[in-house]
C-alpha cells in the first residue's frame, strides 16, 4: 500500500530520519515506538506527504491516488480556539466539498461529539479537545490514518470511544498507522510495532514477538529496552 525506500530526511545538519525501508500493508495496525526524538512524528509526516524526503522515495499504491484518501491527526492540536465543535465540522465539511454523511454521523455519535456540540474550543478540555482533533483529522473519510499520539490526556471512557471507532473502521478495511506511549493502547489497536530510536528503524515486529521478548535489539537501544520491558506494567 505504502512503501518507503531508503527514505532519509536532514535538517540542517542532522539526519532526523535515517535510510528507512518498510512497507505498510492494506489494513495493518501498526504503531511506530520509541523514545522521545526518535524520529516518529518526522517519519509519519513523510509518510503522510506532509514533508518531503531528503533521499530515498516513497510510493503509494492506487488506492491512495484520491486527495482525500490520507488521514493525519497532528501531535499538535490543529484547531481554532474560537470555533465551537459544530462549526469546525462544518469548516472541514466545506474544505472537502462534502455535505454531512452516514461516515460522519457515526463519527459524531461513536465519539459522543453531541455532547459539547455548541462550546467553543477554548471551553473544551484536553480531552475532548483531542476527540475533535481525531475528528476533523478523519472528516473526509481516508483510507489510511496516520495518528500522532492521539490519546494524551484522554481520559478511559473518552479513549475507549476513539479506540472503538478506530477498530471499527479498521475492520472495514481502513489502515491504521499510530504512535503513543501508551501500552495499553497498543494492546488494543496495535498487531505491528515499527521500533525506532535515533531516525533509525531498528527491528519491525508483531506486538506479540515485542512482548514476549522474541526480538533482538543491538546494545544502544537501552531507551528502547526499557519502553519495552513496561508492557508488563
Ligand atoms: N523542525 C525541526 N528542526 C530541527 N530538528 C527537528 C525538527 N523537528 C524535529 N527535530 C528533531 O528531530 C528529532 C526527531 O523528532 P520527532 O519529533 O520526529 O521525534 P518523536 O519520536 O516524535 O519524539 P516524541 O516522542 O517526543 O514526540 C528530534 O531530535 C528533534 O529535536
Ligand atoms: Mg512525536
Amino acid at each position: 500500500m505504502l512503501q518507503l525506500n531508503s527514505v532519509s530526511y536532514q535538517k540542517g545538519k542532522s539526519d532526523l530520519i535515517q535510510s528507512v525501508s518498510a512497507t505498510v500493508q492494506p489494513g495493518d495496525r501498526l504503531t511506530i515506538f520509541g523514545p522521545n526524538g526518535a524520529g516518529k512524528s518526522t517519519l509519519m509526516r513523510l509518510m503522510a506527504g506532509i514533508i518531503q524526503p531528503s533521499s530515498g522515495t516513497i510510493t503509494y499504491d492506487d488506492s491512495l491516488s484520491g486527495k482525500n484518501a490520507i488521514g493525519y491527526i497532528p501531535q499538535q492540536l490543529a484547531l481554532f480556539e474560537n470555533l465551537t465543535v459544530k462549526e469546525h465540522l462544518r469548516f472541514y465539511q466545506k474544505m472537502i466539498g462534502s455535505k454531512t454523511n452516514p461516515f460522519m454521523n457515526e463519527m459524531i455519535e461513536t465519539l459522543q461529539l453531541k455532547d459539547f456540540w455548541n462550546k467553543r474550543i477554548d471551553e473544551l478540555s484536553g480531552g475532548m479537545k483531542r476527540k475533535v482533533n481525531l475528528t476533523v483529522g478523519m472528516i473526509q473519510q481516508p483510507k489510511i490514518v496516520f495518528l500522532d499520539e492521539p490519546f494524551v490526556g484522554v481520559d478511559l471512557a473518552a479513549k475507549h470511544d476513539m479506540l472503538n471507532w478506530l477498530n471499527r473502521l479498521n475492520s472495514r478495511g481502513v489502515t491504521i498507522v499510530f504512535v503513543t506511549h501508551d501500552w495499553q493502547v497498543i494492546h488494543e489497536l496495535a498487531d505491528k510495532m515499527w521500533l525506532m530510536e535515533n531516525g533509525d528503524l531498528l527491528h519491525e515486529a508483531t506486538v506479540d514477538e515485542v512482548v514476549h521478548d522474541h526480538i533482538e535489539l543491538p546494545d544502544t537501544s537501552s531507551a528502547l529496552q526499557k519502553m519495552i520491558s513496561f508492557h508488563r506494567y
